[in-house]
């Protein structure tokens, strides 16, 4: 995977670990090791990319306890940042607004993943929104993006997109086959519908400025003007 995301041209590669696996918290002395293991393979490799380790955490009353006892590995060495999963089928939106809450109360920010498969999200068109005003940084798949803005179908992620409501983009890789270790096709597909610096923004700058701990920069809303440029270029690319 990580070969295949240095052919892509990744620089870093934060390799996301769910906190729960068989209903059991998995302990960070491991994934420590784990990491540990794989830089060394990367090192013996010559592979030149950057990894480390973050946990992608659910959304449960107690995150914030969680935190003080060092089970959640934020984003960022400071600890600014932490990787919040969308809810699962059944939870409420208001579980994310009030997780959004009690995380900035104590000075942390949720990157929330995958927005664009959370039935809570997808049924309240005004969630992301209210997340983003109460704090949180949102972050959609590359494959997402890249279908919604090749396809130009009106959907979720170019609502998002038009609001100003991504700040993120990331692979979501799984694996060498289905879900890849792969940015460049929807970084294209996004500078040539969008323009580059919306592709910069979402896929290099933000990104880097969460693995330093710094404010991300809000894309600007931009309703019209992103749908005219995904119509015109979806129109453009199909009479090639
Ligand atoms: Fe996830």
């Amino acid at each position: 995977m990580c070969a295949m995301g240095a052919r892509d041209g990744i620089t870093h590669v934060v390799a996301a670990v769910h906190l729960f696996h068989d209903g059991k918290c998995v302990p960070v002395p491991h994934i420590d090791r784990e990491l540990a293991r794989l830089k060394a393979a990367l090192v013996k490799d010559g592979q030149g990319l950057e990894i480390s380790a973050a946990t992608e955490t659910p959304i449960m009353e107690d995150i914030v306890e969680r935190i003080g006892q060092g089970q959640i590995i934020p984003l960022d060495p400071g600890g600014r940042y932490i990787l919040l999963e969308s809810p699962h089928a059944g939870m409420l939106g208001s579980a994310v607004v009030e997780t959004v809450v009690r995380l900035r109360s104590c000075g942390v920010t949720p990157v929330v993943a995958h927005p664009e498969v959370s039935e809570a999200f997808r049924k309240n068109s005004r969630l992301a929104q209210e997340a983003v005003q109460r704090g949180a940084v949102m972050q959609v798949t590359a494959s997402a993006l890249g279908f919604a803005l090749e396809s130009g179908r009106r959907g979720m992620i170019t609502g998002l997109l038009e609001r100003g409501l991504i700040h993120v983009v990331a692979s979501d890789a799984h694996d060498t086959t289905r879900r890849v270790l792969r940015l460049s096709d929807a970084f294209q597909c996004c500078a040539e519908a969008l323009g580059p610096s919306c592709a910069e923004l979402l896929f290099e700058t933000n990104p880097q400025r969460i693995l330093a701990g710094a404010p991300v920069l809000q894309p600007k809303p931009t309703r019209r003007r992103v749908s005219r440029l995904v119509d015109n270029w979806v129109r453009r690319r199909r009479l090639e």
